[in-house]
């Protein structure tokens, strides 16, 4: 693929904007500045990296990236109340058409998918494609063997025709409750413990699929997915 087009493709802007790089001489390849916007780089080599004012990027056809998304951030391009999640990434990721996978609510924080892969998006997000979905919440009031059971044999939302039940909901301590669910209703897991007689105080995703959130990476912090992560995601 030629230089130019490389930059356009990984989010630098128009292709006017990327031969602009190119002729001013901030891109190079292998750490030799390369001038020539049409010289041809083989892009099917995994390994192929350019860099853009000393900045190292991998060329990925599509981006594939999990965030450690903190409280206060909204999943949207164009945020209501609080800053976006876009605002923790770089700009070039939003430019290549990079999107969240689901949404989590601006005081949710952990785990966030996000790509420019519509399919990849799509099978995450489909109501069709069951995903198990690891989170933490903190309640506030003790949680019970009642509110327990309710959680696992269904509990009616409003608004809902059916119950829901979570896959998998255990107490990690008196007021920390780790629940497993398949759907991605609006504010499901805060709805759920409220139809379970209790309250959401805190809510935390760590694991989606067979991918648990990384201890090494911060709040706000993000890193790219390879395959093996792409593959845990899809055995969950
Ligand atoms: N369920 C919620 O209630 N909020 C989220 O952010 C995610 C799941």
């Amino acid at each position: 693929m030629n230089l130019e087009s490389i930059l356009f493709t990984q989010g630098f802007g128009s292709r006017r904007q990327c031969r602009a790089l190119i002729n001013d001489a901030r891109v190079s390849i292998g750490g030799t500045l390369c001038t020539d916007a049409d010289a041809d780089f083989p892009t099917d080599d995994a390994s192929f990296c350019f860099s853009v004012d000393g900045v190292v990027w991998p060329y990925r056809e599509r981006a594939y990236l999990l965030l450690n998304k903190p409280a206060g951030y909204e999943c949207s391009r164009d945020p209501q109340h609080h800053l976006s999640v876009f605002s923790l990434l770089p700009p070039q990721f939003a430019e290549r058409g990079v999107q969240c996978v689901g949404r989590l609510d601006q005081d949710t924080t952990g785990m966030l998918l996000l790509s420019d892969d519509g399919k990849f998006v799509h099978m995450f997000t489909s109501p069709k494609r069951k995903v198990p979905k690891v989170y933490v919440a903190t309640t506030r009031h003790a949680i019970d063997d009642a509110q327990l059971s309710a959680l696992r044999n269904g509990v009616l939302l409003h608004g809902e025709s059916k119950p829901v039940a979570a896959v998998a909901a255990d107490a990690r301590g008196e007021h920390t409750l780790a629940l497993t669910v398949m759907e991605g209703k609006y504010h499901q897991v805060k709805r759920m413990i409220a139809a379970a007689g209790n309250r959401c105080e805190a809510l935390h995703r760590e694991r989606v699929g067979g991918l648990a959130l990384p201890e090494s990476l911060a709040p706000g912090a993000w890193q790219w997915l390879d395959e093996a992560d792409l593959g845990s995601l899809r055995s969950g």
